[in-house]
């Protein structure tokens, strides 16, 4: 079994793949399940989205850290946190994690959103799903690698190496020693540039949410078509 991390979305991806967005888009794909939301669908575009406000969907998403106008919600997984979603389907469009996830369901046969909220558990669904390769996926932002996201990979791959025999990749060693080297999960994502750029905006406490290891079980899986529970479009 192979183990492999990009350290930024590029596609091809063979058999299972591990999404991350830790600030803040898959953490708060979690919480939103987390809070009863039956589905979530990912749109290339904030147009799609606000396409399909009302009819039951409620809309979440951000550019620049802050919510799309004429969006129910921003990206804040601490606001997520404080609402009940029962019933109801989540529409998501923000400006890495979303679009990372449409790169990987163009190709990959099994795609799982992880975070360091459900790290354990994603790499359990990961490990149990996969064949021949487990993928994961740095959503990056803006383009640029993440420092946080490349940690929360090192997290995974961390667990999944305890969990089986893997060969790994460069960008899997890169994620290891990242891990290894840059303290506990608060300290890695407030040394991020993106975490510094949320806390300047006020939102400090979704980085202390979203550097919680492995407090939910939640996976949301990517599947395509009807009865998403996280669907692209
Ligand atoms: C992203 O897509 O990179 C994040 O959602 C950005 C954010 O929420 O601040």
């Amino acid at each position: 079994m192979r183990l492999r991390v990009d350290l930024l979305p590029h596609g091809n991806y063979p058999d299972v793949v591990l999404v991350i967005d830790t600030l803040r888009a898959t953490t708060t794909a979690v919480t939103y399940l987390e809070r009863g939301a039956e589905a979530l669908l990912l749109t290339r575009t904030p147009e799609v989205a606000l396409g399909l406000k009302g009819d039951g969907f409620l809309l979440g998403g951000e550019r620049g850290g802050l919510p799309i106008p004429g969006f129910d919600f921003g990206n804040s997984p601490v606001e997520a946190q404080s609402q009940n979603f029962t019933g109801k389907t989540v529409v998501m469009n923000t400006t890495n994690g979303t679009g990372a996830s449409h790169v990987a369901a163009q190709s990959g046969k099994h795609i799982f959103l992880a975070a360091l909220t459900n790290a354990h558990a994603a790499a359990r669904r990961a490990r149990a799903q996969a064949t021949e390769e487990v993928a994961i996926v740095c959503a990056g932002t803006d383009e640029r690698v993440s420092l946080e996201d490349v940690y929360t990979a090192g997290v995974l791959a961390e667990y999944l190496l305890s969990l089986g025999e893997f060969t790994i990749d460069d960008g899997a060693r890169i994620a290891l020693t990242v891990r290894r080297n840059s303290g506990n999960p608060l300290e890695a994502l407030s040394s991020s540039l993106h975490g510094g750029r949320l806390n300047n905006l006020g939102l400090g406490e979704d980085v202390s949410y979203a550097a919680q290891l492995s407090t939910s079980t939640v996976v949301p899986t990517l599947v395509q078509g009807e009865d998403v529970p996280a669907g692209t479009l």
